[in-house]
């Protein structure tokens, strides 16, 4: 086990990696909470795993009870989260009982959300289930929903009291939720941390399993050091983790819900890159690297594939948008990124079309 503690503007807490589910309840006794804990999980990992943690809740003494949050990211609506307040209301939450999520990055991020929002905040304790939530969604505070034209678009900064992570509910998962994990992964490898790009380079898809304690530990801590840094995204610092994500949401909501949200990031993050090259930031030489190790772990890099048009739209509405400009961040070399490069949309249209062509010429 390794305790990863993240330091934020109102305290602490710590981040657990490597714990066990059915170890939860004794854990949060340790704390100053209330009587009560309303899990919030999907169905399928209610399925998974909802008896396990209410057990282990009702064996240390507190009264728990189930709410399910819906499935995938068409859940991550305005609707869910008044349904989950009722939910919450009708157990009688009070100020110092828990919301815990247990799940993926969508249960969390609607988690959160509700928690922040409940009697203007309640304790928050989040357990998450899925590489991409373990590796950064559970980390860092941000919490939210979509709004039909433009994801994350309401939400809020609310740090939980405790971050749980069990590696063995990795095991569960089908392949194409690890790869969405592994998506982020390479998003810190790019622009952060060259090592951890080599390493899966040198690694193999098949037995990756192996080395996802050491892959969750260091993305939680990459992670927690940006936050640290910046934690409400003000000083342009945590900006950096939102490479391949402004083109990446837009392909996630115009294709909705044809690419996972890590999907989207790999299309975005191959956008972002032929835009950096394009504008003398790069070279070539990082983009051939990027779609290689996207071919190599059966990640989509083709976005000759996508209609430009049709993902441009969503970036109107996207957060990263000033006074009409997009902005990026853009890789300058493997392992480094520049954040806040404005850009126009004509020139992002324009770029975008050239890949097409190009792509279209070499095949
Ligand atoms: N808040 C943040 O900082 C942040 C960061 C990155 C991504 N996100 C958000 O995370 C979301 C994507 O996260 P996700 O891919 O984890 O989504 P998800 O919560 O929808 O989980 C994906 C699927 O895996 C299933 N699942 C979860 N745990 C499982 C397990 N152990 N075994 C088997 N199946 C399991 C779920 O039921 C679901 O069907 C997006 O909405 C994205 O915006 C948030
Ligand atoms: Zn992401």
């Amino acid at each position: 086990m390794v305790k990863i503690t993240l330091k934020h503007k109102q305290g602490s807490y710590p981040i657990y990696v490597g714990v066990y589910l059915a170890e939860i309840g004794p854990r949060l006794r340790r704390e100053d909470f209330g009587q009560k804990v309303m899990v919030i999980t999907d169905r399928k990992v209610s399925t998974l795993y909802g008896e396990t943690v209410v057990n282990s809740l009702y064996q240390a003494g507190f009264q728990a009870n189930l709410a399910i949050s819906g499935q995938g990211e068409k859940a991550k609506t305005f609707r869910t989260v008044y349904r989950l307040l009722q939910a919450v209301s009708q157990y009688n939450l009070e100020r110092k009982d828990v919301i815990l999520g247990l799940g993926g990055g969508v249960t969390g991020d609607i988690a959160a959300f509700v928690a922040s929002i409940y009697l203007r905040g309640v304790p928050y304790v989040s357990v998450p289930t899925t590489l991409l939530a373990q590796v950064d969604a559970a980390i860092g505070g941000k919490t939210g929903v979509d709004l039909p034209w433009g994801k994350n678009l309401i939400g809020t900064f609310y740090q939980p009291r405790l971050v749980w992570m069990d590696i063995g509910t990795l095991l569960s998962l089908p392949r194409r939720q690890i790869l969405q994990g592994i998506a982020e992964v390479i998003k810190y490898g790019m622009i952060l941390e060259a090592s951890l790009l080599s390493f899966l380079e040198e690694n193999s898809p098949d037995t990756l399993f192996k080395h996802f304690p050491l892959l969750v530990e260091k993305s939680v801590k990459i992670k927690t050091r940006v936050v640290e840094s910046d934690e409400k995204e003000e000083k342009g610092l945590r900006e950096i983790l939102n490479f391949g994500h402004t083109v990446g949401h837009g392909i996630e909501m115009a294709y909705l819900p044809k690419f996972t949200h890590g999907e989207s990031v790999c299309l975005g993050m191959v956008a972002e890159s032929w835009l950096a090259i394009n504008l003398g930031y790069a070279k070539k030489e990082i983009l051939a690297r990027l779609i290689c190790l996207l071919k190599k772990y059966s990640l989509p890099w083709d976005i000759s594939r996508l209609s430009v048009d049709r993902v441009l739209r969503f970036l109107k509405f996207d957060k990263k948008v000033k006074q009409g400009r997009w902005r990026f961040v853009l890789p300058r070399k493997i392992g480094q990124g520049e954040t806040g490069v404005e850009l126009e949309p004509g020139f992002v249209r324009q770029t975008w079309k050239k890949f097409s062509r190009r792509i279209t010429n070499e095949g």
